[in-house]
Formats: structure tokens, C-alpha cells, sequence
């Protein structure tokens, strides 16, 4: 016969066993389950996406799988006209690179307080002409004082919108998008339109810091790959065709595409 005691120790040792049998298989099972998927909407066209997990300096907007980038304030211009930046990015070789002709016209994309513009401006000549786009009023005042100063007539100042850059149709030889392509908040919108623009055999020019090369010290979404441009620019609405990309500037690529003859 056993005691009282065994029996209520017995039961004791019987509780604490389904209670630790209970924790182990409970634990396995809340581990087993699937993580929780992150949150991820499309917006009515479908084309873009937006994720609660993102990068800190993006817009938490994706499109083909890459995240936006921020848009750059214009209260960073003086970074744009840093007294190092032709050392560092090499301008001057950049616009070289681009074989610009006398007579032209010529398009500086998102050209901020006009660094870029000035140096097209030169190239082009008064008979040429650089229209200077940004969707920053603030940048483009920067960018009329110096135009201003230099007597420069052949710049024309542009606020476009976010989708669209307010370009006449078939009206360029080249566009150039220095550092800017990444901000976009409507590419696919944006690259509608600006192939319109461009004339058949007209140029468009990416500048965007090399994101396959992990010595360039630039934040993660204000860079891209080559394929990634690639990718954006395959919609066959588009009608450009990959030209050549050049790897001589010390940090940014140069990716140029073609607009194909229209039929
Ligand atoms: C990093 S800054 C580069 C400025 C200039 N390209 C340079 O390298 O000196 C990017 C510029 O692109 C402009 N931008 C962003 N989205 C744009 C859009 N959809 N259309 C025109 N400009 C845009 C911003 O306002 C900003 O001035």
C-alpha cells in the first residue's frame, strides 16, 4: 500500500513533467510556424509597391525590385557644388564623354543648381540649347542667377512635375540624368515621357553611382547596378535600345540608351 505522502509526491512529479512536456512541444510548434510575411501594397496600376521594411533613406516605394531613393532636398546644393566634386566625380571627363556638338539641344534632367547645365551650355553653344529641368522651384532660382549673371540664353528653365518633365516631343539630341534617376518617385512615368522627347537616335544618358562596386561609399539606394537600369529601361513602349555603358568616371557609371527610329 503506498503512504498518502508518495501518492501526493507521485502526483506533484506527474504535473511538473506534462507541464515541462507541454512548454517543449509548445515552443516547437510556435517556432515551426511560418515568420510572419511583411506587410507589401501595390498601388492601382500595379507597377509599384510599397513595404513597411525599408531602408532608412528610401521612399519605401519599389519599383522592378528596386527601392526609391529619397528626393534630394535643395537644401543640399552646396553639396552639389562642392569645391572637390570634380575630383571625385570628374564632370569635366563626364561631359566630354558625351561628344556634345555645337547647334544641339540637349536636356540636364533633375539638374539642381545647374553645375552640369553650365558646363552642356558651353558645349552646345548660343546656337545650341539645354533645357534645364527639376521639380524644385528652389533649384532652378539657383540656377537662373548664375544663367542670369553669365548672360547665358541658350538654358531654358523647366518645372516639370514628378511624371512628367514638360518636354516638347522629338525635340532632343541627348538627355542626361546625373545622379537622379534613382529619386524618381514615378520612373516608369517619367521615362514615358522623356523617350518621347527624344528625337530618333537621340541619346539618354544614366549617371548613377556603380551599387556593384562596394568601394563606392554612397548610401545603398543612391546607387545602381548596370543590369538594374538595364531592366527599367526593357519596356518595349519605351523604344530605346541599349547603346554603350562607360566605366571611365572613378564612381558612376554611364549608361546610354538610343531611341529607335520610329516606323
Ligand atoms: C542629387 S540632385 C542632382 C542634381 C544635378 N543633376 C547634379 O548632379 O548636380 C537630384 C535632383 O533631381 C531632382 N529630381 C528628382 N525627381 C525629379 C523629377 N521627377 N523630375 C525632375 N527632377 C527631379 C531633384 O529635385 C534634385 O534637384
Amino acid at each position: 500500500m503506498h503512504s498518502k505522502k508518495s501518492i501526493t509526491v507521485w502526483c506533484l512529479w506527474c504535473a511538473i513533467l506534462s507541464g515541462l512536456l507541454w512548454l517543449v512541444f509548445h515552443t516547437a510548434e510556435t517556432s515551426a510556424e511560418e515568420p510572419e510575411a511583411p506587410a507589401v501594397k501595390k498601388d492601382a496600376t500595379g507597377r509599384y509597391e510599397f513595404r513597411e521594411e525599408h531602408d532608412r533613406d528610401g521612399q519605401g516605394k519599389f519599383y522592378m525590385g528596386r527601392e526609391l531613393a529619397q528626393v534630394m532636398s535643395f537644401h543640399g546644393a552646396p553639396w552639389l557644388e562642392r569645391s572637390e566634386r570634380e575630383e571625385e566625380e570628374r564632370l569635366s571627363v563626364l561631359v566630354d564623354l558625351l561628344k556634345l556638338k555645337p547647334g544641339q539641344a540637349v536636356c540636364d534632367l533633375g539638374a539642381g543648381s545647374g553645375v552640369i547645365t553650365l558646363m552642356m551650355a558651353h558645349r552646345v553653344g548660343e546656337t545650341g540649347k539645354v533645357y534645364a529641368v527639376d521639380i524644385q522651384q528652389e533649384m532652378l532660382n539657383l540656377l537662373a542667377d548664375k544663367t542670369n549673371r553669365l548672360g547665358l540664353k541658350q538654358v531654358e528653365l523647366v518645372l516639370g512635375t514628378e511624371k512628367n518633365p514638360k518636354l516638347t516631343p522629338a525635340s532632343l539630341d541627348l538627355l542626361l540624368m546625373v545622379d537622379v534617376y534613382h529619386e524618381f518617385a514615378f520612373p516608369y512615368e517619367m521615362m514615358v515621357e522623356i523617350c518621347k522627347a527624344m528625337k530618333p537616335g537621340g541619346r539618354v544618358a544614366f549617371v548613377e553611382y556603380r551599387r556593384e562596386d562596394p568601394q563606392v561609399l554612397i548610401k545603398l539606394v543612391h546607387k545602381m547596378t548596370e543590369a538594374q537600369v538595364k531592366k527599367e529601361m526593357s519596356p518595349p513602349e519605351f523604344g530605346m535600345k541599349w547603346k554603350e555603358t562607360m566605366a571611365t568616371l572613378p564612381r558612376q557609371h554611364v549608361v546610354i540608351f538610343e531611341r529607335l527610329a520610329t516606323k
